[in-house]
This record gives C-alpha cells, sequence and structure tokens, in this order.
C-alpha cells in the first residue's frame, strides 16, 4: 500500500500500480510521470530517446525508448500494465496529419489488445465528439471510436480545450514584431486550460480506484479568454502594457505557419479549425460545470510560465 499526503485531515490509501506513460517527456507526460512516482506508483515513461527521457528514469521512471508508430515496441510498453496513459504525439511537418494519427492510432489500439490493457486514461480534445470541421482533432474523434471498440478495455476520454502552452508559440512573434496576431478573432471567448491541469485529472484518474466505466471528462480551465485578453495578460507579465493583439487574414495565417516550419497540410487543418472556431461551429463552447472547470488562470499561467519563458528567451538573443 501506498500513502498520498494527507488531504483534509484523511489518509488516503491505495495500492501501487504499474502504470505506462505515453508521451511521456511532452507537457502533459512529463508532469503526469512526476505526479505518479509521487504517489508511490511504477511508471513506465515511453517517448524516443532524450535527455528529458533520461531526467525521468533519473527521477524514479523507467524509461521505455522507441517509436509510437511501432505496434510490437508499443505493446512490450503495455503489456503488465495495470493502467496507460495514451496518446498521439503531434506530428505539425508530417504531409498528411491525420494520415499519420491513424497510422499511430491503429498501432496504439492493436498494442492494447495484444498486451491486454484493461484501463486507460486517453488524451483526447474538446470538439472530439464532432465528425467534421475540427481540422486536427478529428484524428482523436477516431481514435476514441477506435478506443471505445475495444472489448475488455475501459477509457476515460480527457477532452481538454485550447491548450495555454499553446501561447507559447507567440514568444518569437513578441520578440521580434512586437505583438500577438493569428487568424483568430479578437473577442472569440474560448476555454483554454493549463496543461499541468490535464496532468493533474489524468493522475488522478489512473492513480485512483479502478475506472468502473467508460467516460469522457472536459477540461477546460477556469473560465473563457479570448486572445485579446491572453495578450492583455502578457503585455502586463512582462511590461510591455502595449502589447497589441493583431487579427492576420486566413491566407496571411496560413504563410506564416508555413512559414514557421508547418507542414501546408498542418496550416490548412488549423486553418479550417480556426474558421469554424471564428464562426462559433467547434469547440468554442463545452459542457462546463465543477469537474470540467480547472484551477490556474491565464494570469497565473503568464506570470509563471509565459513570462520566464520570455525572458530567457530575450536573455539569449
Ligand atoms: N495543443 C492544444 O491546444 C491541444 C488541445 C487539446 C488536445 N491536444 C492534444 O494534446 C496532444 C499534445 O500533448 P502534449 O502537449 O503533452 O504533447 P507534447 O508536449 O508535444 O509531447 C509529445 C510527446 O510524445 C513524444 N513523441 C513525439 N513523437 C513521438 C514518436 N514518433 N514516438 C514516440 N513518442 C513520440 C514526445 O517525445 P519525443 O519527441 O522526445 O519522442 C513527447 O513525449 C496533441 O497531440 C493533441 O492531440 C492538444
Amino acid at each position: 500500500m501506498a500513502a498520498a499526503q494527507p488531504r483534509a485531515g484523511l489518509l488516503i490509501c491505495y495500492m501501487a500500480k504499474k502504470i505506462t506513460v505515453l508521451g511521456a517527456t511532452g507537457n502533459i507526460g512529463t508532469a503526469l510521470v512526476h505526479h505518479l512516482l509521487g504517489q508511490g506508483h511504477q511508471v513506465t515513461a515511453v517517448a524516443r530517446p532524450s535527455a528529458r527521457l533520461d531526467a525521468l528514469a533519473q527521477a524514479g521512471a523507467t524509461p521505455k525508448a522507441g517509436d509510437a508508430h511501432d505496434a510490437s515496441f508499443l505493446t512490450e510498453a503495455l503489456r503488465g500494465a495495470d493502467a496507460a496513459f495514451l496518446m498521439i504525439p503531434p506530428n505539425v511537418t508530417a504531409p498528411d496529419v491525420l494520415a499519420h494519427m491513424q497510422q499511430v492510432g491503429e498501432a496504439t489500439a492493436q498494442a492494447v489488445r495484444a498486451s491486454g490493457l484493461k484501463q486507460a486514461v486517453h488524451l483526447s480534445s474538446i470538439g472530439a465528439d464532432l465528425p467534421a470541421g475540427t481540422g486536427p482533432v478529428l484524428g482523436v474523434h477516431y481514435q476514441e471510436a477506435r478506443l471505445n471498440a475495444i472489448e475488455g478495455l475501459t477509457v476515460a476520454h480527457l477532452r481538454p480545450a485550447y491548450f495555454m502552452e499553446n501561447l507559447l508559440a507567440n514568444v518569437g512573434m513578441v520578440q521580434h514584431m512586437g505583438l500577438i496576431g493569428s487568424a483568430m478573432r479578437p473577442d472569440l471567448q474560448f476555454p483554454m486550460v493549463a496543461t499541468k491541469d490535464i496532468a493533474a485529472k489524468a493522475a488522478e484518474l489512473l492513480g485512483g480506484p479502478a475506472l468502473a466505466a467508460r467516460s469522457v471528462q472536459y477540461l477546460l480551465g477556469p473560465r473563457n479568454y479570448s486572445l485579446q485578453d491572453a495578450t492583455t495578460a502578457i503585455g502586463q507579465a512582462i511590461g510591455r502594457p502595449e502589447l497589441p493583439y493583431v487579427p492576420f487574414g486566413y491566407d496571411d495565417a496560413k504563410k506564416g505557419m508555413v512559414g514557421a516550419g508547418l507542414s501546408e497540410n498542418m496550416a490548412s487543418l488549423y486553418d479550417e479549425m480556426t474558421r469554424n472556431m471564428n464562426d462559433e461551429k467547434v469547440m468554442v463552447s463545452a459542457p462546463r460545470d465543477a469537474a470540467s472547470t480547472t484551477p490556474t488562470t491565464l494570469e497565473e499561467f503568464v506570470e509563471t510560465v509565459f513570462a520566464p519563458a520570455f525572458r530567457a528567451a530575450t536573455a539569449g538573443a
């Protein structure tokens, strides 16, 4: 038995489990591995070889290096696990992003079947309920269905909103152009969530009692925000209160994404998603309740993550 930190005067006890985390060196995976190790679980951390994977091994996880397209590798990584965190790693340079997601998604499903995995938390997305119009999110719409079809697997699908960490892609734009801009409407309010809150929910589900039934859990941040709100918060945190948010035309935004290294196909998928969000057809609303409302505010994210990253980039420039 392992014991968690006493909360509200209670000592919460649970069995230590064997838990495999895919995407272990990513935003969510890294925080999740640390949560689970802290709860006393045996964690297998899966990603390609890197110093970040070595650091997780140093922290006490068992590293398992390999490629998520390889079903035999994934089967080995999942075999013997009591539960697993499943995700399709993003590949923004893929010539066909949905084909990439299909290949990794099918390899993962095959590995779940072959390993006999019984319990999983799957990183899906807001918009995964929709069969079209969501750009890259369509890939996890299909992955939810693939996992739901596996007999003997109980899966909780996490459907987080837009990651606050996406804002970090603007560090260079603020530095070099003195603005934040995209094709998103400045006034469009939509949910934004910090990845540390997604990791905390995944740890709670994976480390707690066995999942009793298939479920879907939206994770939406504390409230909805616009990119104008984000720009104002960033401007204040980095000492540039005049920082403007500039709405770009769709074609300019696409050219910018391709110029930044995204494939044409990824830029087109983001373009589709952005147009439909601007028209409030997809991903700007989802059921908000106590369970889907997560604690980290945009202001806290900007203060603790964006501003330090901006200062480090500026110091290194
Ligand atoms: N961004 C959003 O607003 C948003 C919103 C909702 C849902 N999502 C979902 O969240 C996912 C991103 O989560 P995240 O930010 O935690 O990801 P991330 O930080 O990009 O991490 C990806 C992880 O996958 C590993 N990886 C990448 N390619 C791999 C490969 N071929 N084989 C094995 N491992 C590989 C990476 O490590 P190595 O590269 O070192 O292998 C890393 O550990 C997206 O895929 C999307 O489905 C995103």
